[in-house]
């Protein structure tokens, strides 16, 4: 099978994660079918397609016909056989749960193609445990999103211990072809690649408000007119090669290390949150919030609102919407 080969789409599992996917799926001109195992999900998912199409449409993402074809090309059914049938890739984006996850991957091996793809959407969960009891491990990946994946490019590839590589590579053909950006974990870790570094940068500012150096409102204010700007462009290791000017950034790690390594020194290592930390950041997002204009969000609904118009406004700059 090639990449151009797959047309068809399952999504099993259609909460936040599922029917995002569906939506992408869609948008890409896929068919797709929804699985769940209720009504009531199936008609939640039906309306957060809809919503987020209105969200699409009002940012000149895609047009009223466009988006009621895409409507159209979903399919939602409560019947696991009529879902993965005629599907080349599945999607599963069932609850984190192995058993669950397990149960699931016995049913849609029930039901599907010798050749198709087997992905999922998992957080942290480790493939090789997932697929443990598959008839064809070597078909199962991982394929962690980010949230919310009709919008956001990047796919995490992981492999368990039977994955084969020309899996691996297939998948990753085919979530360019779509237009998503795919990276490979070449080993399982927990947390992948971007949830370790998210959480890296995060225990620094848990770090730095519980210490008293600065505000909740001023780290995240640091982070979003700093280094957040240029990391929407490239990533830190491009970002570090320009600040060293033309030693690049071998030269930059020589002139700033021991300067960096004092700053190392004095950093947070620690392995766990500390619980208080909780109320304290709350009690920080909450004044930050109310300090808000109300064009860039200062309510819940009002910030989901901006961030998806931005969001939306750079990835067109990215040239991926
Ligand atoms: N929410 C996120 O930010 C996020 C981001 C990346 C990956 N994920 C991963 O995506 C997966 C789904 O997470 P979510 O946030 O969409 O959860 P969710 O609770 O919103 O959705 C789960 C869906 O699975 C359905 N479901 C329950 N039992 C099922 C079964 N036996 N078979 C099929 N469907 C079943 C539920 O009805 C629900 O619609 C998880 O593995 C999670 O780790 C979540």
């Amino acid at each position: 099978m090639r990449a151009e080969d797959i047309k068809n789409v399952a999504c099993v599992g259609a909460g936040v994660i599922g029917y995002s996917w569906a939506l992408y799926f869609s948008l890409k001109n896929l068919d797709v079918v929804v699985y769940d195992i209720s009504n009531d999900s199936l008609d939640l998912a039906k309306k957060r397609v809809h919503d987020s199409l209105k969200s699409l449409i009002k940012n000149n993402v895609v047009s009223e016909t466009e988006s009621k074809n895409i409507e159209d090309r979903i399919i939602y059914t409560t019947s696991i056989e009529d879902a993965v049938k005629d599907a080349k890739l599945i999607v599963e984006s069932a609850p984190e749960n192995y058993d669950i996850k397990r149960d699931l991957v016995k049913k849609i091996e029930e039901f599907t193609c010798d050749d198709a793809i087997i992905v999922s959407s998992t957080s942290g969960l480790l493939i090789s445990e997932i697929a443990r009891d598959a008839k064809h491990p070597e078909r199962f990946i991982g394929g962690h999103p980010y949230n919310p994946p009709h919008l956001i490019p990047l796919v995490e590839i992981t492999k368990g211990d039977k994955t084969s590589d020309d899996v691996v590579q297939l998948a990753k053909e085919f979530y360019t072809l779509i237009g998503k950006e795919p990276v490979v974990l070449q080993k399982e870790a927990l947390g992948f690649i971007c949830n370790r570094i998210q959480m890296a940068l995060y225990r620094e500012v848990c770090d730095l408000v519980s210490r008293g150096v600065c505000t909740v409102e001023d780290a995240d204010k640091a982070v979003t007119y700093g280094p957040g700007l240029r990391w929407g462009i490239m990533g830190p290791s491009l970002v570090f090669q320009l600040g060293g000017g033309e030693h690049g950034i071998s030269g930059l790690l020589n002139h700033l290390g021991p300067s960096i390594n004092m700053w190392l020194e004095d950093m947070a290592d620690f392995k766990e949150f500390p619980k208080e930390f909780g109320p304290l950041v709350q009690a920080g997002v909450k004044e930050e919030i109310a300090n808000r204009p109300k064009e860039i969000g200062n309510d819940d609904v009002s910030l989901a609102e901006y961030r998806d118009k931005m969001l939306i406004e750079m990835l067109k700059l990215h040239n991926k919407l």
